[in-house]
């Protein structure tokens, strides 16, 4: 069997690139050792979350956010079996939906492991144990990452009580006492699920901010929201030990400037510290293919590696580890070999995180324009000035724009509150086209919208917004 492209791995990054290479007309190949295609993101990561995250909010909301809409509802009563269920149905149209485009688009599946024999060849092991040998002109290394754990502590993950984003979706109860080891992405994602439910969530985090990496500002606006909705936080704090005791778990942190370590009890406790590139059982080392300090395939500005004819794209790679990034790269890799000028613009990719409220940002943050010595404006503009948010009593949070001082190019825009995740991409098509902060702000936009005040905000940069 012979192929144009082997790729191996069929998340976000491999199903797209192999999907986009079909298109292209070259004769493709995956492999994937789970039994339903999608990678982390479909199967256990971004969509099962968002189906919790969205059932979780509709439950805390029924409880908390209507009385003053004038909706009175008798106290919303949980069914978790059935809200975990709407998460699987979620997961198996989407799982089902990348099938349906493999087939489509004449892409031959491999069930099994894939591991590298030379440059053009790969074997695939079943798990019934059956070796089958594909060979192809590329490989494309699509195996994206996994859980990293807390460097020098022991971790007996059993996803009932010491858990991962994995159990995370999975608890078959509300638990008592949850605390989160981490207050990155995943640790806020899940952490609010669970505090919606009912959990009293506490995270610890290393750093003195959560969501490091973020907007300091935007940062600390979504730390205080979070603390309103019942989330305790620990900052500044290390955790050393996460250990099972009795029916739960008990985490031990110390401070990072120093001091006695505090032990903390909980029900259960959910590790998010990070993921890393999974690379293992893939045969790298014997087909010689470099990897770089932190573990990630090295790869060139065209996604080569130093072997011929192998490629990686997605979290196996340098880069923020997300499926969106992953997926622009399987479709420039897959322009790339067919011949076409492949491209992604790694200044330009937004993230969300989809909490209640959103946070969202793309570009540069102002913490970064400030190590770089680049003169900017920053313009902002509250969502307690707009009139759709009164209307919908969302208005806690802001939009921040941020501009080059001279030429006015938006440099980046950060947004917390609700329904940032969407309004982040008229920012990010800004961007992407080199548009300035006058473009944004004499760009017409329906009233009454919550996007008025990404309009009012890029006003507010470039010389004054209107309503405030
Ligand atoms: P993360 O890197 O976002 O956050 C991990 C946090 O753990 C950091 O703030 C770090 O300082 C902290 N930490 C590390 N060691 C610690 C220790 N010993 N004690 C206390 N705190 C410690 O990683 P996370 O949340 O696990 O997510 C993994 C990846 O998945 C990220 O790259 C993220 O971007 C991606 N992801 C993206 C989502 C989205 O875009 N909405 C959703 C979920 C995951």
């Amino acid at each position: 069997m012979s192929y144009d492209v082997i790729i191996i791995g069929t998340g976000p990054g491999g199903y797209v690139c192999a999907v986009k290479a079909a298109q292209l007309g070259l004769k493709v190949a995956v492999i994937e050792k789970r039994a339903t295609y999608g990678g982390t993101c479909l199967n256990v990561g971004c969509i099962p979350s968002k189906a919790l995250l969205h059932a979780s909010e509709v439950f805390h909301h029924a409880g908390h956010g209507m009385d003053a809409l004038g909706v009175e509802v008798a106290a919303p009563k949980l069914n978790l079996g059935k809200m975990l269920a709407h998460k699987d149905a979620t997961v198996k149209s989407n799982v089902d939906g990348v099938a349906f485009l493999f087939k489509k688009n004449k892409i031959d599946a491999f069930q099994g492991t894939g591991k590298i024999v030379a440059a053009g060849k790969v074997s695939v092991t079943a798990d019934d144990g059956k070796v089958t040998e594909i060979e192809g002109k590329n490989i494309v290394i699509a195996t994206g990452s996994d859980v990293a754990g807390i460097p020098g502590v022991p971790l007996e993950i059993d996803e009932k009580v010491i858990i991962s984003s994995t159990g995370g979706i999975a608890l078959d109860k509300v638990p008592g006492k949850m605390i989160v080891v981490g207050g990155g992405v995943i640790g806020l994602e899940l952490g609010s699920v669970w505090s919606r439910l009912g959990a009293k969530v506490t995270v610890v985090e290393y750093l003195d901010n959560i969501l490091g990496g973020m907007d300091g500002e935007v940062s600390k606006q979504f730390q205080r929201m979070l603390a309103k909705q019942g989330i305790e936080f620990h900052l500044g704090a290390k955790v050393v030990g996460v250990e099972k005791s009795g029916s739960g778990a008990k985490v031990t942190f110390e401070p990072v400037k120093g001091g006695d370590k505090v032990v903390l009890d909980a029900d259960v406790v959910l590790v998010a510290t990070g993921r890393k590139p999974y690379t293992a059982g893939l045969g790298l080392e014997e087909a010689g293919v470099a990897l770089d300090n932190r573990g990630r395939v090295e790869i060139d500005g065209h996604f080569k590696t130093n072997v011929a004819g192998i490629y990686a794209i997605g979290d196996v790679v340098k880069g923020p580890m997300l499926a969106h990034k992953a997926e622009d790269e399987g479709v420039a890799l897959a322009e790339i070999l067919a011949g076409q000028a492949g491209h992604v613009n790694y200044e330009v990719i937004p993230s969300v995180v989809y909490t209640q409220p959103e946070v969202a940002s793309v570009g540069k943050t102002e913490e970064e324009l400030k190590a770089a010595g680049i003169a900017y404006k920053v313009g902002k503009f509250p969502f307690s000035a707009n009139g759709r948010a009164r209307a919908m009593l969302a208005t806690d949070g802001f939009v921040k724009i941020l501009a080059d001082k001279e030429t006015d190019r938006v440099l980046g825009g950060h947004i917390v509150g609700f329904g940032a995740g969407e309004m982040i991409h008229e920012i990010t098509v800004l961007m992407e086209f080199g548009g300035s902060s006058e473009d944004l702000g004499r760009t017409c936009h329906a009233h009454p919208t919550m996007s008025e005040a990404v309009k009012e905000a890029a006003l507010a940069t470039f010389f004054k917004p209107i309503h405030m």
